[in-house]
């Protein structure tokens, strides 16, 4: 696992970007796993500057998301399909066909989604502030595949301010690849910012590799990198 600290949100924002820029210029059909939440804002911000600056194309390139709530629709507000459509999809090349955001709430939904996943050349991850990737909570089998989720009240919590910041309009499920499905990447890319994050970041580094804080399973990986800013790090012991 390799380690960078940033200064601030910005500059790990921009670092971010070079990671994924060096994967799209390897390969213009790169498949791209990306993920939701604040943590990834700065980076796909700096990714559609980049398309309207430089013309990087997204033509060819293909992406799956590793989450969704469930029971909200499509195009709720709120939705992880409408975030990214509004963050990322809607203001580059991409062909909408390419772009898949997992959807259901069955097993068989799940199993769908999973087999679907294919080749995915970098993943893009953030953290919950009690470890989880994804939406794999605390106590995830490291070798789970795509399923569905019962989210724990910490997450949900951490999620209302989304939500009217009224916790019973969190989603209380969602579908969400599962941590074997996030390990099969070739490369991994986790950001963290904020002093909220420090006790996740310093379990997922330094901590035994446990169910207990699910990202812990990234000292596993071959190729992961974690960009985290000056606050994320702060309990890190060097
Ligand atoms: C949600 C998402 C995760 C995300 C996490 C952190 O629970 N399912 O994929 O990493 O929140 O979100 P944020 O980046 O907003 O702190």
């Amino acid at each position: 696992m390799k380690v960078l600290v940033t200064k601030d949100y910005d500059e790990l924002s921009k670092e971010a970007f070079k990671v994924m820029k060096d994967v799209l210029d390897a390969n213009e059909a790169a498949v791209l796993g990306l993920a939701t939440g604040s943590s990834p804002e700065g980076l796909y911000a700096e990714m559609v500057e980049d398309h309207k600056a430089n013309g990087t194309s997204y033509k060819d390139v293909v992406t799956y998301n590793l989450d969704e709530y469930v029971g909200i629709d499509r195009n709720d507000p709120q939705s992880y399909y409408t975030f990214m459509n509004d963050h990322l999809f809607k203001h580059i090349d991409i062909d909408p066909d390419n772009t898949h955001v997992p959807y259901g709430d069955t097993a068989e939904d799940a199993k769908k989604y999973d087999d679907e996943v294919k080749g995915v050349d970098i993943q893009l991850l953030g953290i919950g502030r009690n470890g989880h990737i994804g939406f794999n909570e605390p106590g995830t089998p490291f070798d789970e595949r795509t399923h569905i989720v019962e989210l724990t009240e910490s997450t949900r919590d951490a999620n209302k301010r989304f939500f009217d910041n009224d916790i019973n309009k969190v989603p209380t499920h969602a579908i969400s690849q599962g941590i074997g499905t996030v390990m099969d990447a070739k490369k991994v890319l986790l950001i963290a910012n904020g002093e909220d994050k420090a006790d996740a970041i310093k379990a997922m580094i330094e901590g035994p590799l446990s169910i207990d804080c699910p990202a812990s399973v990234l000292q596993n990986h071959p190729d992961c990198i974690v960009i985290i800013d000056e606050a994320a790090a702060s309990k890190l012991s060097h």
